[in-house]
This record gives structure tokens, sequence and C-alpha cells, in this order.
């Protein structure tokens, strides 16, 4: 797949592109122009940086930047772990024209977004998702921040990113299980908006557990566009945008009772959308089918 997804989330002088397509990373052309200012952090973490950081840095000759490897997974999704972003961006001497880039999935791009929204009272960021989650969800509309052991997100920030650059080819390497958790995102969008995009995925089941390149590019910009529409019409959550949270009151609970990082997040939504569904069916407010 060579086709270049071009999207816009529309936040007036804050709007920002999503592009979606095979090699991204490596097209500096595409997304430098992102970069306003001299100094970089690429933010990722020991399990992405071996496959996907040289292409990244490679990218950035000429600016002056660093790249700092947290620990893979949500138990790391902490207070703790955004101090040493601010550690790295001091030791790289980041002014206020500093960027910050999010290389992985969407713990890494959580935390690095919510170390941007802090340092020096907000700086720039890149989301360069890695995870078919972060491409759909996580990297789009804006939100950031790190769990509290007494629960999830609950530390954060409404700061958007400059662009989502999502290089569809890094899904290659997702291990299945976490490509399937991905899919209930997908899900999630035809379920909550568009019953049509609901159909479209049922009769591609194959093609998408397949990870066809081609079908798997036009789920994710269906899916992108149905948040970006979303989050355009209600940035901070105050009516529309909860619908995007189809199945994570339930799911933020059983992740929570699970301990971290036993279910993953897209598994306890897909749980969560069901136990959604379920309980709207008991109280007689949406039909069993
Ligand atoms: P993740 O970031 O933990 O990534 C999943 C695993 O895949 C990790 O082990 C990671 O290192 C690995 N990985 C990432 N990219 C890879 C690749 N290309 N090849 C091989 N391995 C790769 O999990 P996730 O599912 O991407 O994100 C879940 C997080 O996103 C949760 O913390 C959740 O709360 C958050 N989230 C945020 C939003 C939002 O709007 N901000 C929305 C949904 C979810
Ligand atoms: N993932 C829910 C939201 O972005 O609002």
């Amino acid at each position: 797949m060579n086709t270049l997804r071009t999207l816009e989330v529309s936040l007036g002088t804050r709007s920002y592109p999503i592009w979606i397509g095979d090699g991204l990373l490596d097209d500096a052309a595409c997304w430098r122009g992102a970069i306003g200012g001299r100094h970089v952090l690429v933010v990722s973490n020991t399990t992405v940086a071996p496959l996907y950081l040289a292409r990244v840095e490679a990218a950035l000759g000429g600016l002056h930047h660093a790249s700092l490897l947290l620990p893979d997974g949500e138990a790391h999704k902490t207070l703790e772990r955004t101090g040493e972003v601010f550690a790295a961006l001091a030791r790289l001497g980041a002014s206020r024209d500093a960027t910050i880039l999010a290389l992985g999935g969407g713990v890494i791009g959580d935390l690095a977004g919510f170390a941007a929204a802090c340092w020096m009272r907000g700086i720039d960021f890149v989301q360069m998702p890695t995870t078919l989650l972060a491409m759909v969800d996580s990297s789009v509309g804006g939100k950031t921040g790190v769990n509290l052991p007494a629960g999830k997100n609950l530390v954060g920030a409404f700061h958007q990113p400059r662009a989502v650059v999502a290089d569809t080819s890094t899904l290659a390497t997702l291990p299945p299980r976490e490509y399937r958790a991905g899919l209930a995102e997908v899900v999630k969008y035809g379920a909550i908006a568009d019953p049509e995009f609901f159909f479209w995925l049922e009769q591609r089941v194959d093609a998408l557990n397949a990870r066809n390149g081609q079908t798997l590019g036009e789920a994710i910009e269906r899916s992108c566009a149905s948040k970006a529409a979303i989050v355009a019409r209600d940035e901070h959550e105050l009516g529309e945008r909860a619908l995007l949270n189809f199945g994570h009151t339930f799911g933020h609970a059983l992740e929570t009772v699970a301990g971290y990082g036993t279910l993953l997040h897209g598994e306890a939504v897909a749980i969560g959308m069901l136990q959604a569904a379920r309980l709207s069916s008991l109280l007689g407010r949406a039909p069993a089918e």
C-alpha cells in the first residue's frame, strides 16, 4: 500500500494534519515542516526504538536532537517516567520552541504528549503512532496524561499535537494480540457513529485479520475521520466526545482491577462495549440486536 491519506483535525489556528501511509517515517519531506524550532527530543521505548528509531533520527539531520527510551508497558505511564522526559529536555537545553516526537503506541503518545503540555507551559509535539490503537485513537484528539495508583489517566492535559504521522508499515511487527486489541477501537467507530462502516468491517474480517494494506489503510482513515470530526465539534468533551468513551467505563474498571498490563486497553474496551450494550439492553434503552 503506497497511498498517502491526508486528513485534518479542524481546530482553527491549532488545526493539524493526520498523514497515513506506508514508509512515512522515512519521508521527512512530509513531516519535517511540523517541527518549528531547533531542539527535538524523540521519546520512545525499548521495544519500538530498535525497530524504528534509526529511521526517524536519520530524518532529523541538521536539528539538535536527542532520544529518550523508556521501559515498555502501561506500568510505566507514570509521573516518575514523565520526570525522565523533563530531565532529557533539560539536558538537551530545550527552550519553548522545542518539539517532542512521540514514537510508539498509546503509552508513549500519552506520556510524551503530557510532558510536552507541561514543559515550559507547553511545547509542540508530533505523534508518530506505531500501534493500530494509537493510529486510530490515542494519537488523535489531544488527550494526554499518565496513570496514578488510584486510577488510569487521572493526571493529564488536553494538548493537541502539531501533526500525526501514521506509518502503516510499522504495523507489520505488531504482535497479533496487540493488533486485535487495536481492531476493537476500529469497531468502536462503527458502533458509535457509522453503521455503514460497521457493515463494511463485517464484510472484511478476513482482509483485516490478514493485515491487508489497502483494507487496513482505509479502516484507519475512516476511523481517524470519525474521531477528527467529533474532536473538532467537542474538543474538551463537554458532550458529544463522550461517545468516544463507549465501553471505556467498564473497560477502565477492568484494567484497574486486573492490574495495569494484564488486560490490553483494547481488550478491556472490547469487553466493555459488550457490557455497556448489554446494560443498555437490560435497561430497555437499546434493542438486543
Ligand atoms: P502500548 O503503547 O503499550 O503498545 C502496545 C505494545 O506494542 C507495547 O509493548 C509496545 O512497545 C509495542 N509496540 C508498539 N508499536 C510496535 C510495533 N510497531 N511493533 C512491535 N511492537 C510494538 O499500547 P497501545 O494499545 O498502543 O496504547 C494503549 C494506551 O493508550 C493506554 O495507556 C490507553 O490509556 C491509551 N489511550 C489513550 C487515548 C487518548 O485519547 N489519548 C485513547 C485510547 C487509548
Ligand atoms: N479516546 C477517547 C477520546 O479521545 O476522547
